[in-house]
Formats: structure tokens, C-alpha cells, sequence
């Protein structure tokens, strides 16, 4: 798998594609992390979310796992852009699947378009692995693509579906063919969905999870 081919085009594929649907997913439920001091996230491609967290947080440390060297240099430019201390950052180049979590426990996850990454074998393995790096009252941020229960929303998000496989086989090798819905996944592993946003005509989605004391 390699995302630094995708990273070249990516911003300018999300300005064209979906007109800010993707950062409004991304942020729909910033302002309800406010108490959170230890945020892990997971692929955060060009640092368009980690911008708008930093802004929002200042004093909040977060981890960041990302695969491509060049999604993290341009996240780094942004922060730089934005001037916003990378200090607050760490940064982790590396498979998420073969990422440790470190001792401490973190208040908050996001996952955004990501998730979709992964078939469902690799989702049942780093699912639970990060919920057990979270502390008890943790939240999970998690924006992404669906498939509507019905109408001609589900044969659009099928179509558009099948399309960004296809794309994200021939740019990043990507060896998942299809989306796995993570919801058991993460009520398996101690959370809770309390809020949910649609957007795109039920095509992509923005949660928040809340852990629940076990
Ligand atoms: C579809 S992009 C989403 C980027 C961003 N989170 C967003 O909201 O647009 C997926 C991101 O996850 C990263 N990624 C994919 N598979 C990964 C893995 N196994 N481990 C770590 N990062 C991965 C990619 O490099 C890319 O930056």
C-alpha cells in the first residue's frame, strides 16, 4: 500500500469531489471534545482535521499514526501555515496494524476516512487494539462513507462506492474491495454511539462514540 502517490492529488480531490462535505464530517463534533487532553488519530492524511483541532484545543497533545511520509510533511506545512506548533504533535509513520499503542491512555480517537482502509479480518484486529489504548470516558470521533438502507441514495452510494475502491486500488494498491460497517466492532469494544450527522444524502456520515464504563 502506498499513499504518497494519492497524497499529490488528495486535497485537490476533496475540493472537487465533495464541496467541504468531508471537513464538515470531520469537525461536526469538535466542539463536544472540549474536556479531551490526549488525542490519538489515526491516517489523518493532509492535516486538514488536526488543523482545526489544534485551533480549537490549545492545550491538547496528539498522536498521530499515518502510513505516507508525504501526507505528514504536508500536514506539518499546515501547521506551519496555520501557526500552529507542531511540538503538540507526535508523529508515527507507520501501518496502523502494526502500531503498539503506547502505556498512556487517550481521551480521544479519530478516525476519519479511514477505516474504510481496511478489510473486515484487519478491522477486527485494530478495533479493539486502539479502544484498549483509550481511557474510560474516551470518545471516538469517526466520519465516513455509508450506504443508505434504501432508495436511489443507495444505488448513488454503491455507484460512487464502487468507484473510489477502483480508484484507491489503482493509486494506493489498497487490498480492501468494500466498506465494513465498524459499529459492532466499536459496541464490541465498550463504545457507545451518541450522536450521528448525515450529509451527501446519507452518503457519508460523522459519530460520536462515547466509551461506557465496563
Ligand atoms: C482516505 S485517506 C483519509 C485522510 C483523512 N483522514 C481525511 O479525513 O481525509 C486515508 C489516510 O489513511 C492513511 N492510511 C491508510 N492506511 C493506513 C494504515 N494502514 N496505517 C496508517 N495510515 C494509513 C493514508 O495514508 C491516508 O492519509
Amino acid at each position: 500500500m502506498n499513499f504518497d502517490r494519492l497524497a499529490a492529488f488528495y486535497p485537490w480531490l476533496e475540493t472537487v469531489c465533495d464541496g467541504g462535505v468531508m471537513q464538515r464530517c470531520r469537525t461536526a463534533f469538535l466542539p463536544r471534545t472540549g474536556q479531551c487532553q490526549r488525542a490519538l488519530i489515526l491516517g489523518e492524511g493532509p492535516g486538514k482535521f488536526l488543523t482545526a483541532l489544534l485551533r480549537q484545543q490549545p492545550e491538547l497533545h496528539v498522536t498521530c499514526v499515518e502510513l505516507s511520509a508525504v501526507m505528514i510533511e504536508q500536514t506539518r506545512q499546515r501547521l506551519r501555515q496555520a501557526g500552529l506548533a507542531a511540538s503538540r504533535v507526535t508523529f508515527h509513520q507507520m501501518d496502523a496494524l502494526d502500531w503498539t499503542p503506547p502505556a498512556e491512555k487517550f481521551d480521544m480517537v479519530a478516525t476519519h476516512f479511514f477505516l474504510d482502509c481496511f478489510r473486515p479480518d484487519q478491522l477486527e484486529l485494530l478495533v479493539p487494539r486502539l479502544a484498549a489504548s483509550t481511557t474510560p470516558d474516551a470518545c471516538w470521533l469517526l466520519a465516513d462513507f455509508r450506504v443508505p438502507e434504501r432508495g436511489w441514495t443507495r444505488w448513488r452510494a454503491r455507484v460512487l462506492l464502487a468507484l473510489l475502491y477502483a480508484f484507491f486500488k489503482t493509486t494506493t494498491a489498497l487490498s480492501a474491495s468494500r466498506l465494513t460497517p465498524p459499529e459492532p466492532l466499536l459496541a464490541r469494544a465498550g463504545f457507545r454511539l451518541v450522536d450521528r450527522r448525515l450529509a451527501s444524502f446519507g452518503f457519508a456520515h460523522s459519530d460520536l462514540w462515547q466509551r461506557t464504563a465496563s
